[in-house]
């Protein structure tokens, strides 16, 4: 059983391993996000799939508050570390072994650009894995066949956290086949109803997952999974 809380937009925390996990933290900008108090947020590790504002704009806050170790593209942490945040650099097709698990980090197909212009290096999504949860966050990614490579490479996904908003990502359409590709039927959706580009139609999302035998799961920002 992993805990899982729904922080808004691309941003999670999950327990794993012992450790806070907090992928993507987004919340000061993110209307959606208003009650949730950043200072209230603990994390041990910090997870940045790629240098978007809205994937990583509280973390240099929520690091230094937690002394908390970013791991991201190799781009992003060199960018934290300049401004005395403490990082694990990866690139794609990389995976480590934390002190909570294997982190593996995966291709998307985006772009990435950190706050100054600077190069933000690859967009990517990560894979965790240990003895007791196996996940999937896909950060901001079109479908791509390179999904596929998931379940050849990784443990079985027990859910997988995918972008469903379309425009700046897969719509919630493509991520029916994305969750085929990587062989999971519980998805978490993300990237959606932030701002006006990616409002969309819960009704038909969670109906095109269902037609296909899988369950698709739109959370509120500060709601509670277990899974
Ligand atoms: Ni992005
Ligand atoms: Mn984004």
């Amino acid at each position: 059983m992993t805990d899982i809380t729904y922080l808004g937009h691309s941003a999670f925390l999950v327990e794993t391993g012992g450790k806070r996990l907090l992928f993507d933290p987004f919340l000061s900008g993110n209307p959606l996000a208003a009650d949730i108090d950043i200072s209230t947020i603990k994390a041990d590790y910090i997870l940045i799939t790629h240098g978007h504002g809205d994937h990583m704009a509280d973390a240099e806050t929520i690091a230094k508050a937690c002394q908390a170790t970013i791991i991201s593209s190799y781009e992003v942490v060199t960018w934290f570390e300049n401004r005395g945040v403490k990082g694990h650099p990866m690139n794609l097709g990389g995976k480590w072994k934390f002190d909570f698990g294997t982190v593996k980090y995966v291709s998307g197909v985006h772009s990435s650009m950190l706050p100054d212009g600077s190069y933000g290096g690859p967009s990517g999504g990560f894979v965790i894995w240990n003895d007791s949860d196996c996940f999937y966050h896909a950060g901001d990614t079109a479908l791509t066949l390179d999904m596929k490579l998931i379940p050849i490479t990784c443990p079985t996904l027990q859910f997988a956290i995918l972008p469903v908003g379309d425009n700046f990502t897969m719509g919630y359409e493509d991520a029916v086949h994305a969750a085929d590709y990587i062989q999971c039927d519980t998805v978490i959706g993300c990237h959606f109803d932030s701002f006006g580009f990616i409002k969309i139609d819960h009704k038909a999302a969670e109906e095109e997952f269902k037609n296909a035998g899988k369950k698709l799961i739109l959370p509120t920002a500060g709601q509670k999974i277990q899974l």
